[in-house]
């Protein structure tokens, strides 16, 4: 039993094996050197081998009995992210469309090697290496497979979010959704405006679990990327076939910045020289005022973005954007009559429509939260859908690219089991098997409006995850579900084989042992894993809370 989280198409099964030696090779082929070089990297960390490139394209065997090769080769007819797998009498042949099938293939021979092939230095350096002999035939389902983390609310050093891209690329996930501001904290350094980072980057203390905790950390908590930090992930990134899709959240959520630059915010409001950042969860009032200064300042923010991240996508949030201050300034309310607004809903839909027009004349696309509909959606932009699935749908109907990711299915930072020791106090439970009964295309669209779902994303939201170990446990073993979803064509989701898909997580958890993730155990959390009651409480009929 191959045990493949996520799943493959087809897996034919062989008799057999091919054993990997110290005489093994690796042949990597034209268009295919990037994955050979990943490809030898963690296989030399986990098992010693040296596995040197092959002098001569059939030169990938060692003499055919003990030590068989690895070639890697671009097989055209494949799509980009297709891959073919054969391990037979000689060697194992890995063929994609493109470089990114290639690599989803040697993610898929990784799996085939036992969970020990995940660690970073061989147990045994004298055991044996074998893949059984089989043919597996595999690609997406869909071409957005996204994982967001939020760093903002809690930092996430550099080296944590490489293992989540680790993480990502061993689940076949492609797009990292990285949330890198909010009210809370400004991740990202930006050089014409310092103070972004000085001031931006972290606050006094923390309010600990639930925005109704009664407690606080009295600490101060930051940190942020340079954007050699930046460059460093993104090419990181790359390597393993992830894109990188960065979010400067505006006009909401914003606080951090405004508390950096005062002159951001609704001035005639409140004075915004006395903010700090912020210190609570919720959704803040201090959102951005709709003048031609903020407007200059954001257009400095994505020109320094886009020389950093590469990606056709750049997010610009447009979520929980409190209208209050602009209902409250005379200086939002005369834009609105400058403009021939409707309402404030509309002056949002003129805020985001400016970036859409700005990022579109730099060959970019705008993609923002399910708000962004709300007065009209600027002609180019995408949905990520978070509120259900209805923002999607209507996006998907009027022409608009989605991605599907509501919180009733794939909000990872929802508790996973209604028990009282379940660490984590927001949200409603969303257990293993929700996540493995999401379904992401909605029955409503025909065939042509689910063309429009670019795919799909789970969201890690960290207001109530402190650290790693925190992340690591609210993402697995749900992230694992997900990815399946996300990747194989599973049948509908009353059909779906949950009880296999156990079966074969059994498996998998030796794996995530390996590397090290810090999942709950299907029997619940560990007494470490857990929080003390106050705060461990399921929040009856409440909303998603932060
Ligand atoms: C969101 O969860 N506010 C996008």
């Amino acid at each position: 039993m191959t045990s493949l989280i996520p799943t493959a198409r087809g897996v034919v099964a062989g008799s057999g094996e091919v054993r990997l030696t110290a005489r093994s090779r690796l042949s990597a082929g034209t268009g295919t050197e990037g994955v050979g070089r990943w490809l030898r990297g963690v296989l030399w960390q986990a098992t010693g081998l040296p596995l040197p490139e092959a002098r001569e394209p059939d030169d990938m065997q060692g003499d055919g009995t003990e030590g068989d090769g690895i070639a890697l080769r671009i097989a055209p007819g494949l799509g980009p992210e297709e891959y073919r797998l054969v391990s037979d009498g000689t060697g194992v042949l890995v063929e994609g469309g493109g470089a990114a099938g290639v690599f989803w293939g040697a993610q898929t021979l990784r799996q085939l090697l036992g969970p020990d092939a995940y660690r970073k230095a061989p147990l045994d350096p004298g055991r044996t290496w074998a893949v059984p002999h089989l043919t597996v035939e595999d690609a997406p389902r869909f071409r957005w497979r996204g994982l967001m983390l939020d760093v903002s609310r809690h930092f996430m050093p550099k080296d944590g979010v490489l293992r989540y891209l680790d993480l990502m690329a061993a689940h076949k996930l492609n797009v990292f959704h990285f949330h890198l501001t909010d009210d809370q904290g400004w991740r990202v350094e930006i050089k014409r405006y310092p103070r972004l980072t000085e001031t931006g980057s972290w606050r006094a203390r923390t309010k600990f679990g639930h925005r109704a905790s009664p407690l606080w950390e009295e600490k101060p908590h930051g940190g942020f990327y340079t954007q050699d930090d930046i460059r460093e992930i993104v090419a990181y990134a790359a390597e393993r076939h992830i894109t990188v899709v960065p979010e400067i959240d505006v006009p909401g959520h914003s606080q951090a910045a405004i508390s950096a630059y005062p002159e951001l915010g609704n001035t005639d409001v409140i004075d915004t020289t006395s903010l700090s950042v912020w210190d609570s969860w919720g959704i803040s009032a201090n959102v951005l005022a709709p003048t031609d200064n903020t407007l200059r300042f954001y257009e400095g923010v994505f020109e320094e973005l886009l020389e950093l991240f590469p990606s056709e996508f750049i997010h610009v949030g447009g979520d929980e954007c409190l209208k209050d201050q602009w209902r409250q300034s005379p200086t939002a309310q005369a834009r609105i009559k400058e403009l021939g607004l409707a309402d404030e809903d509309a002056l949002q839909s003129w805020f985001i429509g400016h970036f859409d027009k700005w990022l579109t004349a730099r060959g970019r696309r705008l993609i923002g939260w399910d708000e962004i509909l709300e007065g009209g959606l600027a002609d180019g932009a995408a949905v990520s859908s978070w509120r259900g699935y209805e923002g999607g749908i209507a996006a998907a109907r009027s022409g608009h690219d989605v991605v599907m990711c509501p919180e009733q299915h794939v909000y990872l930072d929802h508790r996973q089991d209604a028990g009282a020791d379940e660490p984590v106090p927001i949200g409603y439970v969303r257990t293993l098997e929700d996540v493995y009964r999401f379904e992401p295309v909605p029955p409503q669209l025909t065939s042509a409006e689910a063309g429009h779902v670019l795919g799909t994303q789970a969201n890690l939201w960290t207001e109530v995850m402190e650290d790693h170990a925190r992340v690591d446990y609210q993402a697995f073993p749900r992230l694992a579900a997900f990815a399946e979803v996300a990747w194989s064509a599973l049948p509908a989701p009353a059909e779906r084989d949950f009880a296999g898909f156990e079966e074969r997580m059994a498996v998998h958890y030796r794996r995530l042992d390996a590397l090290g993730v810090g999942y709950r155990p299907p029997a619940g959390p560990l007494p470490w894993q857990r929080r003390p009651g106050v705060l461990g409480r399921p929040i009856e009929g409440a909303p998603p809370n932060r």
